[in-house]
Parts: C-alpha cells; sequence; structure tokens
C-alpha cells in the first residue's frame, strides 16, 4: 500500500508534505512524489523513484504552494520510476492526484480515455484518475463534483487525494478501501493515510468511510456520501505522543519497538485485570457473560504476523477456557466460501486495522450474519470499525514493518480473552490467580531477556552467515517458531521455514544437515523430553541447533542455547518468542539489510 499526504493552510504546504511523507515511508517506498499550487493556481510537481529524502533533495527552494497532496509508494501496476511515481496529471496539467489502492478496471478505462484522445505518461492504473477529473471539471464544475463523477467509473479500491489549480482553495479527498483521515489544524487542515503524518500537527482527526468524500479548505472540511448527501463526522482526539514516530535513540524502529514491550505489554493490560475475582475485564467486548457463554468456538484471522499471533491466541483460549478455537489466514477466508455458525465468535487482528484481507474477512463474517470483535492497535481503524467490538492494544504506534509489540501485546490481549472466557466458565480462581500473577510479571520477565541482547547479537552475526534456517517447536512452541522464522525472513531476506518439531522427521529432515541450522523452542514443559529427542535427531545429521527455552541442554544436543525466564507455562510462549525478534533484528543488522522498510514489503497491506 502508498501513503498519502495532503496540506491546505497559510503556510508553505511542501515542507509540511515532505514532512508527511518521511512519517507515512513504511507504508511504500520505491518512489515518492509532491504537487502544490498557489492561492493564485499555478501546479508545481516533483516525484522521483527513490526514497522521500530523495524527493526533499530535488524539490527546489522556491517551490512554493499553499495546497498540496503528497504520496510515497509501494507498486502494484507499473515499476518503481519517475513516471510512475505519484502524483499524477491530466494532460493539462491543472489536475494533480495520488492514489493508494488497486482500480481493477483500469485497463478498460484507459482505453475509453485513450480512444478519445488521451496520452497516458505512465503504466500506473491511478493515472486513469487524474484524467477522468479532468474530463469532468468542466467550467463552473465543482472540484468535488468532478471527482465523485470521476469515481463513480472506478471499480475498486481508493484512498486519492486531489488538486486542482483552478480551484487552489481546497484539496478534495475520499475513500473506498483504502483510509484517509483528516487532521484539524488552526486554520489549516491536513489529511493523510494514517494518523502518523497528522499528530505533529493535531490531535483531532477525522476517518473517512468508505464511500465518503470530504472537501477539505484552510477553514475546515466537509464531508458527503458518493450520492452526495452531507455526512456528519464527529472528530476523535488521538492519545498517540508524538515522540511516538522517533526511534527514541534506537538505530532503527524495530529496536525501539523491540524494547518498547516491557511498557506497551504494561499498556495492554492497564485496568484490565480483576485481582477480586482473578479474572479480566474487557470493556470493549460488547458481548455479556451469558452471551460469551453460549460461544461454542473461537475463529480468529489474521495475515502475516497477526495471523501467528492468532496461533499463540488460539492456543491460549483453549488452554484456559476449554473452548475450541483455531487461526487461519484472512486473506485466503473470503475465497472459501466459509460456513459461518452463528455459535462460533470471529476475532480479526490487525495491527493497522486496515489490512485489506483482514477488512474482507470481517466484511464476509458480517455478510453472514456473523459476530466478530477486532484486535487491533490502531483506534478508530477501518478494521476496528467494521467489528462488533474489540480489544485496542495501546500499545502504541507500530512504525517498523516487522511486526514486533504488535505480536507481544496481541498475545496479550488473547491472553486476557482466553482468562475472561476461563473465568465464566470452569477455570478455578486458583488457576485465574496464577494467570494475573503471571501476566503482571511479563514486563519484568520481558526486560530480563532483552538484557541478553548483546549475546544474541553474536549469535545472530554468525547464524546469519547461513542461506536458511529451520524453525520447530511443539504445541505451544510451534506458533513461537512460526513467528521466529517470519521475522528472520521479513528483515534480513535469510529464508527460514517452521515445522511442528513432530513432523520434522516426516519429511523435512532430510533438509537437515551442516549449511541449515535449526532453532528450536524447547520450553520445560511436558513435552521436554520429546523436544530433546528432535535435537538429537538433527544434530546426528549433523544439523547445527540453536535452541530457545529455560535451561541449557546438554552440549551434545545444542550448539548454542539462549535461555529465558519462566512464566506460567501457558504464558511461556510470549517470553519464548522475544529472543527471536532480537536473533531476527541483529541479522539483518549484521547483513546490512534496510531493517525498518524491507525489500518489497508494506507495514499494512491495504490493497488485495
Ligand atoms: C504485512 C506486514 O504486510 O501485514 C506484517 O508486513 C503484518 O508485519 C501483516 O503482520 C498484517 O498487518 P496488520 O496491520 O493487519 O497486523
Amino acid at each position: 500500500m502508498c501513503g498519502i499526504v495532503a496540506y491546505i493552510g497559510p503556510k508553505d504546504a511542501a515542507p509540511l508534505l515532505l514532512e508527511g511523507l518521511q512519517r507515512l515511508e513504511y507504508r511504500g517506498y520505491d518512489s515518492a512524489g509532491i504537487a502544490v499550487c498557489g492561492r493564485t493556481g499555478g501546479l508545481r510537481l516533483r516525484k522521483v523513484k527513490g526514497r522521500v529524502a530523495d524527493l526533499a533533495e530535488a524539490v527546489p527552494a522556491r517551490f512554493k504552494g499553499t495546497a498540496g497532496i503528497g504520496h510515497t509508494r509501494w507498486a502494484t501496476h507499473g515499476v518503481p520510476s519517475d513516471a510512475n511515481a505519484h502524483p499524477h496529471l491530466d494532460a493539462a496539467q491543472r489536475i494533480a492526484v495520488v492514489h493508494n489502492g488497486i482500480i481493477e478496471n483500469a485497463d478498460e478505462l484507459r482505453a475509453r480515455l485513450a480512444a478519445d484522445g488521451t496520452a497516458f505518461a505512465s503504466e500506473t492504473d491511478s493515472e486513469v484518475l487524474a484524467h477522468l477529473v479532468a474530463a469532468h471539471a468542466g467550467e463552473g464544475v465543482a472540484l468535488e463534483d468532478a471527482v465523485r463523477q470521476a469515481l463513480a467509473h472506478v471499480v475498486g479500491t481508493y484512498g486519492v487525494a486531489v488538486l486542482d489549480s483552478a480551484q487552489p482553495d481546497r484539496v478534495v479527498v475520499a475513500r473506498n478501501g483504502s483510509p484517509i483521515v483528516l487532521g484539524i489544524g488552526e486554520k489549516e487542515m491536513f489529511a493523510a493515510s494514517d494518523v502518523a503524518a497528522l499528530v505533529r500537527y493535531t490531535r483531532q482527526v477525522v476517518h473517512l468511510d468508505d464511500g465518503e468524500l470530504a472537501v477539505v479548505r484552510a477553514d475546515g472540511f466537509r464531508t458527503f456520501t458518493e450520492d452526495a448527501r452531507a455526512t456528519a463526522k464527529e472528530p476523535s482526539t488521538v492519545d498517540w505522543e508524538v515522540g511516538s514516530y522517533d526511534t527514541g535513540g534506537h538505530e532503527h524502529f524495530l529496536a525501539k519497538e523491540i524494547h518498547e514491550q516491557p511498557d506497551a505489554v504494561e499498556r495492554t493490560l492497564r485496568g484490565r485485570l480483576d485481582d477480586r475475582f482473578h479474572t479480566a475485564h474487557l470493556g470493549g467486548l460488547n458481548l455479556d457473560a451469558r452471551e460469551l457463554r453460549a460461544i461454542r468456538r473461537v475463529k480468529i484471522l489474521g495475515c502475516g504476523s497477526a495471523y501467528y499471533a492468532g496461533e499463540a491466541g488460539a492456543q491460549l483460549i483453549e488452554e484456559l477456557a476449554r473452548v475450541p478455537a483455531h487461526a487461519e489466514p484472512a486473506s485466503e477466508f473470503r475465497y472459501r466460501n466459509p460456513v459461518i455458525e452463528a455459535d462460533t465468535l470471529y476475532v480479526a487482528v490487525s495491527q493497522s486495522g486496515e489490512t485489506y484481507d483482514t477488512l474482507a474477512a470481517v466484511q464476509e463474517v458480517r455478510r453472514k450474519g456473523g459476530r466478530v470483535l477486532g484486535v487491533v492497535n490502531t483506534v478508530g481503524s477501518a478494521i476496528a470499525r467494521a467489528c462488533d467490538g474489540g480489544i485496542y492494544l495501546h500499545a502504541g504506534p507500530e512504525v517498523s514493518v516487522a511486526s514486533t509489540k504488535a505480536f507481544t501485546c496481541t498475545a496479550v490481549a488473547f491472553a486476557l480473552l482466553a482468562l475472561h472466557l476461563g473465568r465464566i466458565r470452569d477455570l478455578s480462581p486458583a488457576d485465574g490467580r496464577r494467570i494475573c500473577a503471571g501476566l503482571k510479571a511479563l514486563p519484568d520477565r520481558i526486560r530480563e531477556i532483552l538484557a541478553q541482547e548483546e549475546r544474541i547479537a553474536q549469535l545472530a552475526a554468525a547464524y546469519a552467515k547461513h542461506d536458511g534456517m529451520m524453525f520447530v517447536g511443539r504445541v505451544r512452541g510451534w506458533p513461537v517458531a512460526r513467528e521466529g522464522a517470519q521475522k528472520l525472513k521479513e528483515v534480513s531476506y535469510v529464508h527460514a521455514e517452521a515445522y511442528p518439531a513432530s513432523e520434522l522427521k516426516h519429511g523435512p529432515l532430510a533438509l537437515i544437515g551442516p549449511g541449515l541450522p535449526t532453532v528450536a523452542v524447547v520450553p520445560d514443559d511436558e513435552l521436554l523430553d520429546k523436544n530433546l529427542t528432535t535435537l538429537g535427531e538433527i544434530r546426528a545429521r549433523g544439523g547445527r541447533v540453536l535452541t530457545v527455552g529455560h535451561r541449557a541442554p546438554d552440549a551434545r544436543l545444542a550448539d548454542d542455547s539462549l535461555v529465558v525466564p519462566r512464566s506460567e507455562p501457558e504464558l511461556d510462549p510470549l517470553l519464548l518468542g522475544i529472543p527471536l525478534q532480537l536473533l531476527a533484528y541483529h541479522a539483518a543488522v549484521a547483513l546490512g539489510r534496510d531493517v525498518d522498510r524491507p525489500r518489497n514489503l508494506a507495514k499494512s497491506v491495504t490493497v488485495e
């Protein structure tokens, strides 16, 4: 997905747009551009292949204009290039458009426009929007009407911002499937794909809903549905600190967010543990005890790390509440014509709350009458608003593309949900008390693990020399292994795959040898002996072994071991994964990767 910013007000737009794009660069970073116009019109455009920093260098000092739009791109149609970068202009160079999303009927629209003599300057689907708006922007037609009429031709998803040098007193934005949020300033207005670009200037924001369009002027905004009916929108207040968007003295956002986890977990827990009944209070569920007791199954949906966090959540729910629970990739869900059951509770997991695949899965569940909660970090996001209720993580913004604190806080949120479900069923007060104590102790346990960073960095540099790594774990260790492999792949580009440890002998063991080391998740639980047997099978084939567990196995079974403090057995997975985050991070650093903006990826994919 891409990042969009817009500004209109008394100030010079270009520096504000560039600053906003810097804050959104985690959304896409293969090319960037801005367009501005002054009060008397006259469009100025700069766009380049490369990062926002490259664009900033290309923007000349005398690049004046008090209204403007900007874009940082994650390519879907057309290679990263200057020509394919946004903003796109119409032929008369009067209209400028930035777009996040996919126009599914772009080829048909291009053909129709070309037949009318329109010449295209790029390979992108987005460029058709500039020509469509221009085609409707006849004499005396308000920009918002031209945009609305143009979008009526579009099949697909969009978050757009449009500038018209003939109407420099406004910027028009619209949303269908890709987020757009307005920022309300003092006699100035902002718009962006994400509050990250706004919090430096204002905390008062308005999220557009799908199908909504807004006319934004320096003194305010008005919102409309796609059939031009005015809508009333209440501003909400963003509770994130501006400092949330700095690396806080760390070299990378990924390092900052790994080290933020003790505080982030404390925020997820805050006000939600009940020491009287040894349970959890979750005000946003919108489900009372009677409704929750009627739940016979939990189905968890998410993408990427959110999916793996959901797998850890499913285990917690089965262990503590004895309710069947299962996680599956949200990206596949809607395509398999799922059977939606009235007594199943669906839970959508998303840090950004804007992942299109997860949002579409939520919409599929609700379309068929299912009940869905959101476990979401970004307040007011599309998925949060599409759900019947849910649990906000309060983890603070997660900027690095690879998810770490959101993963851990999601697992904590599921522990709270599992505790709540368990204690309205058969989980005993003693067990409830035990889990409450374990959750409260997590931040300090995480701090103990983070203190091992130097040694983990040394191991990471050694293991990063391999072309690939295997990750294995049993039962509680299995989601830890999956997320560990995901992290390593995402940020270091070292191939990694995860298997249930019991599965290794049924095929993958053929891969094991001196060239393919294995990370084994080996907690001191009832499966310890089985896991040690697996280590023996690997070592017997010359495989190198790094264990993560509660004690170092015999040197005959492991070359290296990372030891984490114990929690309650059910909560151990939340700690076992922390060293693997650091392992992935330092492997990426050792390999000189772009840690916060790994190649080919984006923080949240808001397109199909
Ligand atoms: C991917 C990100 O694009 O989306 C992953 O690279 C993330 O890090 C996944 O886990 C899901 O994102 P979200 O915002 O829905 O949790």
